[in-house]
């Protein structure tokens, strides 16, 4: 049957004929790369994002706003379209003490480097007078009292690895010298820092920067204590022409700190901050959350014993009454934590009366707090 197999033979020949032409085809508009998701991303930076913020969100308890930041922040960071001849970022943490300034920079170590003192921390209370300032930088070559080209900045923390950036903390900016902040204004500007010695160079174009102040603290303590004087200055703040236009708190409060900070630094600096960022104070019902957090803190440690402490209400609220200051944050809070629930679990231990495979309950008793068995787990 010749007939039907020629008709095989050219159907088979027109199949393959149609699926060479249709591999060649030059792609129409619509297959065109740019309409493409780039399916394999190339970034230099081994961090994820998400699970950076897992971590900080389950760490650092009503700062929502700050922590909004923060991951705005890092996915710029994460994709390299930053300018490469600058740190990565420039950060200024204001508000109250005792809030999680410092703490969310810890986080943040322990998340991308894996330990949270993965940070170089530079207290700028030490740097305060101008001969200090050699400290940062290093004594130039003669100089007395301190080691020549020896610095406090840890430059393996600084410059981080290729994939991940290196975090910087200054402590307490508002307290340094005029002549380190000149330094600083150079590093925001070039990115390098050269050491007094003039043959080391600290390179912070892979670093992010921090730096906190409590500058303007005492203004936002003055509006929550004082509701009228508030009003009134809103008040005030929204007749003014030149401020209309701006909405809710981003206005006066926003305006009183910005006002506190020119009177402190110069326009320039202020000006090569990328965010400047007020934390809240610690509300109640965050402090139950950060006892929450606590706990179970004590609890990773007291795997090693094989027995486990809950807290029940009664015992939270007492924690909570005792700690709540806003004056001093969360500071107060965990005193109160290691004076009624650390020591006398730490007692229980110490005598060998704590055992193993039992769950432990912290009730408010008379004295404070007592700790009592609840079950077996
Ligand atoms: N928002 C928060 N969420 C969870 N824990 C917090 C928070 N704020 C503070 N803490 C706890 O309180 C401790 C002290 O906070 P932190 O060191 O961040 O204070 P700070 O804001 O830097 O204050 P200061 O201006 O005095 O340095 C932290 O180690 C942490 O355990
Ligand atoms: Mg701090």
């Amino acid at each position: 049957m010749p007939f039907i197999n020629d008709k095989l033979k050219y159907y088979a020949d027109e199949r393959n004929r149609k699926e060479i032409e249709e591999k060649q085809k030059v792609p129409d508009v619509t297959d065109s790369p740019a309409d493409q998701p780039i399916r394999k991303i190339q970034t230099r930076y081994r961090f994820d994002v998400e699970e950076v913020m897992k971590r900080l969100r389950k760490r650092i308890l009503g700062q929502e706003h700050v922590l909004k930041n923060i991951e705005n922040m890092l996915k710029i960071v994460w994709a390299d379209i930053t300018d490469s001849d600058k740190p990565l970022h420039i950060g200024l943490f204001l508000g109250p003490t005792g809030v999680g300034k410092t703490e969310i920079v810890r986080v943040l170590a322990e998340a991308i480097h894996g330990n949270r003192e993965s940070f170089c921390r530079v207290d700028m209370n030490t740097l305060s007078l101008d001969h200090y300032a050699a400290a940062l930088t290093g004594a130039p070559p003669g100089y007395v009292g301190s080691r020549e080209g020896s610095t406090i900045l840890d430059k393996e923390k600084i410059e981080g690895s290729y994939s991940r950036p290196g975090i910087i903390l200054f402590d307490e900016i508002e307290k340094a010298s005029p002549q380190v902040i000149q330094t600083l204004l150079n590093v925001f500007d070039n990115g390098v820092m050269t050491i007094a010695s003039g043959e080391e160079t600290i390179d912070f174009r892979n670093t992010l920067i921090f730096m906190t102040s409590n500058l303007g603290t005492k203004e936002i303590q003055s509006f929550a204590d004082n509701k009228f004087a508030f009003l009134a200055k809103q008040a005030i703040y929204f007749f003014n022409p030149g401020n209309w236009g701006k909405r809710g708190r981003e206005t006066v409060l926003d305006h009183l700190i910005k006002r506190r900070l020119e009177s402190s630094f110069q326009p320039e600096f202020i000006n090569r901050i990328d965010d400047i960022i007020t934390f809240n104070w610690l509300e109640r019902q965050t402090l139950f959350e950060i006892i929450d957090l606590l706990t179970e803190q004590i609890n990773r440690k007291l795997l090693r014993y094989g027995c486990q402490l809950e807290l029940d209400v009664s015992a939270k609220e007492f924690l909570v009454e005792k700690g709540f200051d806003k004056k001093y944050g969360a500071r107060t809070l965990k005193r109160a934590v290691r004076k009624y629930v650390q020591v006398p679990l730490a007692e229980l231990l110490i005598k060998q009366t704590a055992r193993e495979g039992v769950s432990y309950i912290a009730q408010r008793s008379i004295a404070g707090i007592e700790i009592k068995i609840m079950h077996t787990i």
